[in-house]
């Protein structure tokens, strides 16, 4: 395996999960998705609908909507506690966060190929001393990791099944975002697209 450091705080881990537990956690998500349906986010204030479906797994699952940006404790269309994190993903966590604490969100982005995501930071949670993770799956993506602030150089990368990235320490609020989805680049999802998981800590452990 071979790390690359882009920039200082920013970690890429090509091919971190191999292909067999790549399938076995797709499998595992096919029930968790049974349990916690995608759905489709909308802007906050706009109300503009998201191109990227979602669901959460975890103690608090990350949401948007009208009302904004927020952590809450169900899904909102089931009012269903969230399925909990895929032990696969925790254990991702256990060997490359280098934090104390446990992951409380998995957030599950689904991208159909024409979907992608804008420059934004992961800044909702209570404390950014914790890294986030994350791990792609299915169709490679176009990802941009610009700096601390929006408007800031910006440079992009590919993300490919299996590979997971790390945002820690100075880049731990770097704007990111998914450019677009290369249909067809990988056979792991049956009807293609991506799927992105995105681990974070959301409140501050005692003691931090
Ligand atoms: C995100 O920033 O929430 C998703 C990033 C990705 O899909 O790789
Ligand atoms: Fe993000």
């Amino acid at each position: 395996m071979t790390e690359t450091d882009l920039a200082e705080g920013f970690r890429y881990l090509p091919g971190y999960l191999g292909p067999e537990a790549q399938a076995a956690l797709v499998a595992e998500l096919r029930a968790l998705l049974a349990e916690a349906p995608l759905y489709r986010p909308t802007m906050p204030k706009s109300g503009r609908p998201f191109s990227v479906r979602m669901t959460n797994a975890g103690s608090h699952g990350w949401l948007s909507d009208r009302q904004g940006y927020r952590y809450a404790p169900r899904h909102p269309q089931t009012g269903r506690p969230w399925p909990a994190i895929p032990a696969v993903m925790e254990r991702i966590w256990a060997e490359v966060a280098d934090y104390p604490a446990g992951p409380e969100c998995c957030l599950i982005n689904f991208y159909a190929p024409e979907a992608r995501m804008g420059l934004h930071r992961d800044q909702d949670e209570e404390t950014f001393e914790a890294p986030v993770v994350s791990l792609s799956l299915g169709d490679s993506a176009v990802f941009r990791l610009g700096g601390p602030t929006r408007h800031g150089p910006t440079r992009s990368l590919k993300l490919h099944s299996g590979d997971v990235m790390i945002l820690s320490g100075p880049a731990r609020l770097a704007y990111h975002g998914i450019d677009r989805v290369l249909g067809g680049s990988s056979r792991l999802l049956p009807d293609g697209g991506r799927i992105n998981l995105t681990l974070r800590r959301v409140t501050r452990p005692a003691g931090e």
